[in-house]
């Protein structure tokens, strides 16, 4: 089969498409027969060497996918050859086939379609597990979603809106705050121009976000605290603002407030799979419902998956950007 290999880490034409084995599959894992993959920022990360898989993943980038099962491991059950599906991975997804656990396997929901279907495991699982089941948001109260218009940041605007929270987002320009706007945010950051730590007080009456979903890090972590409401939690997902950062530690306690930092993708399988489970369980009837959609802004045939680095590099988009095999 075909994958996307990296043979020696760099800019975007690090991006190999090359022959590779077949992967072979685990007694609890399946073969998918991949239609796209999800481009994620992470996946830039990996091709420029900082990023290694975990032990045991594969060495292709690749986080996510959608396809058809076309073989089960021994002891998989409810799953059968020829299901549609789409997955999340921790690598290996920017190939023709690819062998995935069968806990991080979801059905492609009604209404989207086989490739679309690729936006959303590593979005949802995201968006759901730091939100929901760590900063625990509950309706009515603020949400501060950095980079409204990102992959990450489309689907979080929307599952924040549907569950009732209050949403306000950053963004870089006054189109891609239109679009967070589109689809349920309310407070409107242009963070060129603006300070979003005045325009949250201002919007809140002085109470601040109650969870605050941070993809900058150590750039944003004192104006984070500050922009926080009592009791709120800030979950850095991003490190695209640098890692080191002074915290201003009586700021916080004064507010009887948390900063948690995580990683999907480290996580161990049963964390994940709990995380999928619980995806499968709240947001796939939102996006079966429409109420919630994949926000997917392009996509690229899988050979020119460089093409597509330099796109999500260039953040012109606005979503998910995909690769099709
Ligand atoms: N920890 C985890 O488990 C996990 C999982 C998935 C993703 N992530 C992280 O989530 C983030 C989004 O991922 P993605 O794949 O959706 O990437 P993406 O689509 O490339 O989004 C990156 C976003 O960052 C925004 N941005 C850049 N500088 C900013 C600033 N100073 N203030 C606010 N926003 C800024 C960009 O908006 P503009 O173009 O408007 O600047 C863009 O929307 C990444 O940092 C990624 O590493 C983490």
């Amino acid at each position: 089969m075909k994958a996307i290999t990296i043979p020696t880490p760099g800019d975007a034409d690090a991006l190999i498409l090359s022959e590779v084995p077949t992967p072979e599959i685990a007694a609890d894992e399946v073969l998918v027969q991949v239609a796209a993959a999800g481009v994620n920022r992470a996946d830039l990360m990996q091709r420029q060497g900082f990023y290694p898989p975990p032990r045991g993943s594969s060495t292709y980038p690749g986080l996510e996918v959608s396809g058809t099962i076309s073989a089960l491991g021994s002891d998989v059950n409810g799953w059968e050859v020829g299901d549609r599906v789409c997955a999340l991975l921790s690598g290996g997804g920017y190939a023709e086939q690819v062998a995935v656990p069968a806990m991080q396997l979801l059905p492609v929901p009604n209404g989207v379609s086989l490739v679309e279907a690729a936006a959303l495991p590593e979005a949802t699982s995201t968006v759901w597990s730091n939100l929901f089941m760590t900063a625990n948001l509950q309706p009515g109260q603020t949400v501060l979603i950095h980079g409204g218009s990102s992959g990450i940041g489309t689907m979080a605007i929307q599952l924040a809106h549907a569950i009732g929270a209050r949403v306000a987002v950053t963004a870089g320009t006054a189109y891609k705050l239109e679009a967070c706007r589109a689809l349920g945010a309310e407070i409107l950051v242009n963070y060129h121009e603006q300070d979003f730590v005045e325009v949250l007080e201002n919007a809140t009456q002085g109470r601040g976000a109650d969870v605050i979903l941070d993809n900058i890090g150590a750039k944003y972590l004192a104006r984070n605290v500050s922009a926080l409401a009592v009791n709120g939690r800030l979950v850095i997902i991003g490190l695209q603002g640098g890692v080191k950062a002074e915290l201003n530690i009586n700021a916080l306690l004064r507010k009887s407030a948390a900063v948690i930092a995580t990683s999907l993708r480290g996580r161990p399988a049963a964390e994940k799979a709990a995380i999928v489970a619980a995806v499968r369980e709240h947001v796939w009837p939102l996006i079966e419902s429409g109420t919630v959609k994949p926000v997917v802004h392009g996509t690229f045939p899988l050979a020119q998956a460089a093409d597509a680095h330099r796109e999500l590099e260039a953040s012109t988009h606005i979503g998910k950007i995909l690769l099709t095999t």
